[in-house]
């Protein structure tokens, strides 16, 4: 566990912990403020976040800015990651061997920020963080409290793409995010 940002972030550059380090073009390390109070979970890079840098910079992250931003929750004001930092081929979900070995980096990272609510976008953000008994069909949208955080997972920005549905669904349970900073502070 490193104790600061820029041990942290030197120890992942040449990470080659498992096989997705042969392809990627970038590690997508995360970004946001380092103090924020809502931490927001996704699965791993896509194409766009490969190339960038960046995470949820493609359509699914635009389409989840436009959400925040409607909702007055600004990306500059939360810290935002993902359960693998590079890319997986053809987008697929990482495999179990990928997320144990970049989950210790994301641990550190949530230790650092210490934020007081974490948004889990999609199954692979929920089972990995919560565990595998959870599923994103039944979970989104209920609060579920550990350790004084609390997580509020909700669907995969890519998922509302294929599903209009889903949308509002999303909506709401931004805005229970929401509702609960507001009385946190
Ligand atoms: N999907 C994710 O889960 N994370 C990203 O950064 C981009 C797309």
């Amino acid at each position: 566990m490193y104790e600061n940002w820029k041990e942290l972030e030197q120890s992942i550059i040449h990470c080659q912990k498992c096989k997705l380090c042969q392809n990627r073009t970038n590690i997508v390390f995360g970004t946001g403020n380092k103090e924020a109070k809502v931490m927001l979970i996704g699965e791993g890079p896509g194409a766009d976040e490969d190339k960038e840098g960046i995470p949820f910079v493609g359509k699914a992250g635009q389409l989840m800015n436009k959400a925040l931003t409607g909702l007055g929750l600004n990306r500059e004001e939360l810290y935002i990651a993902n359960i693998v930092k590079c890319r997986p081929p053809s987008n697929r979900v990482p495999e179990q061997d990928e997320a144990q070995a970049c989950l210790d980096y994301l641990r550190n990272q949530v230790v650092l920020v210490k934020p007081k609510i974490i948004v889990l976008l999609g199954s692979t953000a929920l089972k990995n963080i919560l565990g595998k008994e959870y599923g994103i069909t039944s979970a989104r949208g209920t609060w579920v409290e550990k350790k004084g955080i609390f997580y509020m997972p909700t669907w995969h920005p890519a998922a509302l793409l294929r599903d209009e549905n889903k949308k509002i669904e999303f909506w709401n349970d931004l805005k229970e995010v929401k509702k609960k900073l507001e009385n946190l502070v």
